[in-house]
C-alpha cells in the first residue's frame, strides 16, 4: 500500500498497541541491511513502546550500532526539562541501549526555535547525504506519530504557517495553542513524508473525539500527514468511535 492511502489497524488495548508497533518497527529494521533511521514521536502515546524496546524481549533484536534516532518535533525547552521529548525517549530506552552518537536531538540550546530548526535541517541533510528529498531515497525507515486533541501531529498545528511549508525540512513554531504552551521545533510535512512507513499510535477513550473528526476526513494536520510509502494508524478499541468498532 503506498501513496496517500491510510491503513487503520484496530487492536485490543494500549499494551497490545505498543507490542504491534514494536513488531512493525523491528520489521522495518530487518528490511534494511544498512544504516537505519527512525524518527521518534513525542507526547505520552509512544512511551509504552519505548519502554518495551529496552526489555529483553526486544533489546537483543535491534541492531543498535546501525540505528540512528531522530525526533519529529521538540518543545523548545532545555533537555533537563520534563517536557523535553527526546529526554523522555532517552530515559525510556535510548540512554540504556543506543550508542550516544546515534541519538540526534533537536538542539534546543540554540538561541531561538528558528536557529534550532536550521541547525537540525542541516544535520538531517548531512545525514541524508543529499539536500533534497527524493521519494526513491527516503530519509527515514519509519516515522512515529501521534495526534493531539486539536488534530495536530508533530508540532504542526491547525492553521499554522508551518503546515503549508513545502521547501524547508524543519521549522520553528511560535507558542503552541495546546499543552505544553511553549515554542516548538518541528519537521515539516515533506520531511515527515520521506519515510518507508509512517506509524500513528492512538490509544484511549481520550482520543475518540479527535479520531472521529480524523476518520470523517476533516483536513486536519494529522489527516494531511502521509508517508510516500505506507501510512498506518494503530488504534485501540477505546479510541475508536462507536460505529467503527468491530462487533
Ligand atoms: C508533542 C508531540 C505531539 C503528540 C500529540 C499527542 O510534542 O506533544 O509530538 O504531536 O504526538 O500531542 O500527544 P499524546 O501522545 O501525549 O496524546
Amino acid at each position: 500500500m503506498a501513496g496517500n492511502e491510510r491503513r487503520l489497524i484496530e487492536v485490543a488495548d494500549a499494551a497490545t498497541l505498543a507490542e504491534v508497533a514494536a513488531v512493525r518497527l523491528l520489521a522495518r529494521m530487518a528490511a534494511n541491511p544498512g544504516r537505519i533511521a527512525i524518527c521518534l514521536a513525542g507526547g505520552s502515546s509512544p512511551k509504552q513502546l519505548y519502554e518495551l524496546l529496552a526489555t529483553e524481549d526486544y533489546r537483543g533484536k535491534i541492531p543498535w550500532e546501525r540505528v540512528h534516532w531522530f525526533i519529529g518535533d521538540e518543545r523548545f525547552v532545555p533537555e533537563n526539562d520534563p517536557r523535553h521529548n527526546m529526554a523522555m525517549a532517552r530515559r525510556a530506552f535510548l540512554d540504556r541501549c543506543a550508542p550516544p552518537a546515534n541519538i540526534h536531538p533537536i538542539p534546543t540550546e540554540a538561541a531561538n526555535p528558528d536557529e534550532a530548526a536550521a541547525r537540525y535541517e542541516h544535520e538531517l541533510k548531512a545525514f541524508n547525504g543529499v539536500d533534497r528529498l527524493d521519494p526513491a531515497w527516503p530519509l527515514f525507515d519509519l516515522v512515529l506519530m501521534g495526534v493531539g486533541p486539536d488534530g495536530h501531529t508533530a508540532s504542526l498545528f491547525p492553521d499554522y504557517p508551518a503546515l503549508q511549508e513545502t521547501e524547508r525540512w524543519v521549522v520553528g513554531v511560535p507558542e503552541a495553542h495546546v499543552e505544553p504552551f511553549v515554542s516548538r521545533v518541528t519537521l515539516t510535512l515533506p520531511a515527515l513524508a520521506s519515510c518507508r512507513e509512517m506509524l500513528f499510535e492512538v490509544a484511549g477513550a481520550g482520543k475518540r473525539a479527535i479520531l472521529t473528526r480524523v476518520l470523517a476526513g476533516e483536513p486536519l494536520p494529522a489527516n494531511r500527514a502521509r508517508s510516500n510509502g505506507e501510512t498506518v494508524w494503530l488504534v485501540d478499541k477505546a479510541a475508536l468511535p462507536g460505529d467503527t468498532r468491530a462487533a
